[in-house]
């Protein structure tokens, strides 16, 4: 087991990485806790919840709106939720953003704890404290910040992870190494085929590094006001294009890395070379870096934002590989940069 921990103002969150599942029996009792799940882990998990009171919610993106997070709030009511339940996000990015959202609002704020079944909960969307849903065609418009109690990370529910969900998880190692870490890097460009393979020591480490770096960061910065913006790279972009085509977020991000990285190379960041082993290391990884869209429906939607204020928007570029900087740029900087890129629409 590896341990890490994020120690916020007021509120520290436990990260356990862990070979087995089990070890949630530890965090919540059975008759105090409601756990979250979507269709495809209750059909694959239930059998480890007996006693547990379960709010089953269909898969996907299309769950993260204030409608279902309304239908939860009556669940809630009607198994008589109150201030000493847990509620237990079992799941992927979806369960993990809509578990910590209603916790964080029903009664002002509960208990709450992730069992993060994905690549991508793993290594990001259960870790940090952001929650939230969708709204009017914006990505986690709506939400807030309140760190989990605690954070497993069982590696034996990888194993039904299908594969195009891990991939998808691999985008935001990626994006991690990319910002923050040459040596994680390299070892995802050497190991890919052990990675890929889903060797335990290989994906222990890469997932370990990862979260690490990001626990590191929100320590420091839990609200976002300086250097966590980095953790934003390819986001900006990324969430458009996943708002517009509806494919997998971490799909959309690496889409959106490699523009943010083609856009510093033309701001005069980042060199070519840098562009083209980043763009190597997502295509190595069966993520796409280009998409057919049309570039004025695309900054559209981008203009609504949450990272941009008035005209301007902060956005992430590369300086090197390992080496991230928040940059501010007018809106229309940004899409005259967005034009230069020559989009396929
Ligand atoms: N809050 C944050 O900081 C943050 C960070 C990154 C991403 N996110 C959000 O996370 C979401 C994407 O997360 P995701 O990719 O995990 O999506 P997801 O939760 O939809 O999970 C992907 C699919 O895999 C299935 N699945 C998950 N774990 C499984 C397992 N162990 N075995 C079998 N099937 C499994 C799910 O049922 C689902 O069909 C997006 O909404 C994104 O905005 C949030």
């Amino acid at each position: 087991m590896q341990t890490l921990q994020i120690n916020t103002p007021g509120q520290k969150s436990d990260i356990f990485i862990v070979d087995s599942r089990q070890l949630f029996q530890q965090f919540c009792s059975p008759h105090r806790t409601v756990i979250i799940t979507d269709r495809n882990l209750y059909h694959l998990y239930n059998s480890d919840w007996a006693d547990f009171h379960v709010i089953v919610i269909p898969s996907g993106e299309k769950s993260k709106n204030l409608r279902r997070v309304e239908k939860i709030y009556f669940q809630f009511l009607s198994a008589g939720v109150d201030r000493d339940w847990t509620i237990l996000g079992w799941g992927g990015g979806v369960v993990c953003d809509i578990t910590g959202f209603v916790a964080s609002t029903y009664l002002r704020g509960l208990d709450c704890g992730f069992v993060a079944t994905s690549l991508l909960a793993q290594v990001d969307a259960s870790i940090g404290g952001k929650n939230g849903v969708n709204f009017a065609n914006a990505k986690n418009l709506i939400g807030s910040i309140n760190q989990p109690r605690f954070v497993i990370c069982p590696q034996d529910v990888l194993d039904t992870l299908p594969q195009k969900h891990f991939i998808n998880g691999m985008a935001e190692i990626i994006k991690t190494a990319a910002i923050g870490d040459r040596h994680l890097f390299s070892l995802i460009s050497e190991k890919r085929e052990a990675i890929l393979n889903r060797q335990p020591e290989i994906l222990q480490e890469i997932i370990y590094r990862t979260i690490r770096y990001k626990a590191q960061i929100v320590s420091r910065d839990a609200r976002e006001n300086n250097e966590r913006r980095l953790l934003n790279f390819g986001h900006t972009i990324g969430h458009a294009i996943e708002i517009l085509t509806g494919i997998l977020h971490g799909h959309a991000i690496a889409i959106g890395m490699y523009w943010a990285a083609a856009i510093a190379n033309r701001l005069a960041y980042l060199s070519k070379g840098e562009v083209t082993e980043l763009q190597q290391l997502l295509i190595a990884y069966g993520l796409p870096t280009t998409t057919r869209i049309n570039c004025d429906r695309l900054c559209d939607i981008i203009y609504k934002d949450k990272k941009r204020q008035g005209n301007t928007i902060r956005f992430i570029i590369l300086k090197s590989i390992g080496r991230a900087e928040v940059i501010t740029l007018t809106y229309p900087q940004l899409k005259e940069l967005l034009y230069d890129l020559r989009l396929p629409n």
